[in-house]
């Protein structure tokens, strides 16, 4: 696991982005694991600069999200479908059939999850996953407790998160109870992982996912049994680190 410390929130993007285009450039049929949250927007918007200004071709790219909340329909404007295709999907080359959001209207959510793990699987498997993380130190909706082995299931949000989360909608009460959620064994097949953050309000969770114990209590610190993971902050996210860290991960691409 590498920590590496950035200036600002749009550094810290651009680093992550060009990490992302390094393994589309040396794969062009790379499977991409792809986050929601406010963390991955910059990210995303400097793709999109990538496509637009430097050509970088998403047209044979394959993408699974970790998640998306049960009981909001596709058009919902908090929902992750609708969220993937403002920020990102509509502005780039991807094809439609190689994107997949879990879909939190399945009427069978077991057999959904079931169905969701084998297309990971069929593709070759996750080649990258972008992660941010809950103040929590949630990763995707694994909330605090879940089972380091777990693949993609239903979860109950915490009230934690459905605080946080709930500045995007109108009260409280709009917020959705469950989530589906890649679990945190499905992460941790990816071959190669990039986690987020930046702000004070993260840390606390970026202190211990970084120089705390391995514990289903904080599940980012997952992270560091993953030989090839990436974490990128901000200064702010930084402040409650105890250790030095370097501003340039070690080598751009692991190969
Ligand atoms: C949600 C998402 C997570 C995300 C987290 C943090 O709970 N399921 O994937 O990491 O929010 O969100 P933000 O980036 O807005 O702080």
């Amino acid at each position: 696991m590498e920590v590496v410390v950035k200036e600002s929130y749009e550094e810290m993007s651009k680093l992550s982005a060009e990490l992302i285009a390094e393994v589309i450039r040396r794969k062009p049929r790379a499977v991409l694991g792809l986050a929601t949250g406010s963390t991955p927007l910059g990210t995303y918007k400097e793709l999109i600069r990538l496509h637009k200004q430097e050509g970088l071709d998403f047209s044979r790219v394959i993408t699974f999200n970790l998640d998306e909340y049960v009981g909001l329909v596709h058009g919902h404007p908090q929902s992750y479908h609708y969220f993937m295709s403002e920020n990102l999907f509509k502005h780039i080359n991807v094809n439609p059939k190689n994107v997949h959001v879990p879909d939190g209207t399945a009427k069978d959510i077991p057999g959904f999850c079931r169905w969701y793990e084998e297309q990971i699987v069929k593709t070759g498997g996750l080649d990258l996953q972008l992660l941010g993380i809950g103040s929590n130190g949630h990763i995707a909706f694994n909330e605090p407790g879940s089972s380091l082995g777990s693949r993609t299931r239903i979860k109950t949000l915490d009230d934690k998160t459905r605080q946080d989360n709930a500045r995007f909608f109108k009260n409280m009460n709009e917020v959705p109870k469950y989530a589906i959620t890649m679990g945190i064994g499905t992460i941790m097949d990816a071959r190669q992982l990039i986690l987020l953050a930046n702000g004070a309000g993260k840390a606390d969770a970026i202190l211990k996912t970084c120089e705390g114990p391995i514990t289903a209590i904080v599940p980012a610190t997952i992270v560091q049994l993953h030989p090839k993971a990436t974490i990128i902050i901000d200064k702010q996210a930084a402040t409650k680190l105890t250790r030095e860290y370097p501003a340039e991960p070690r080598v751009l691409v692991l190969a």
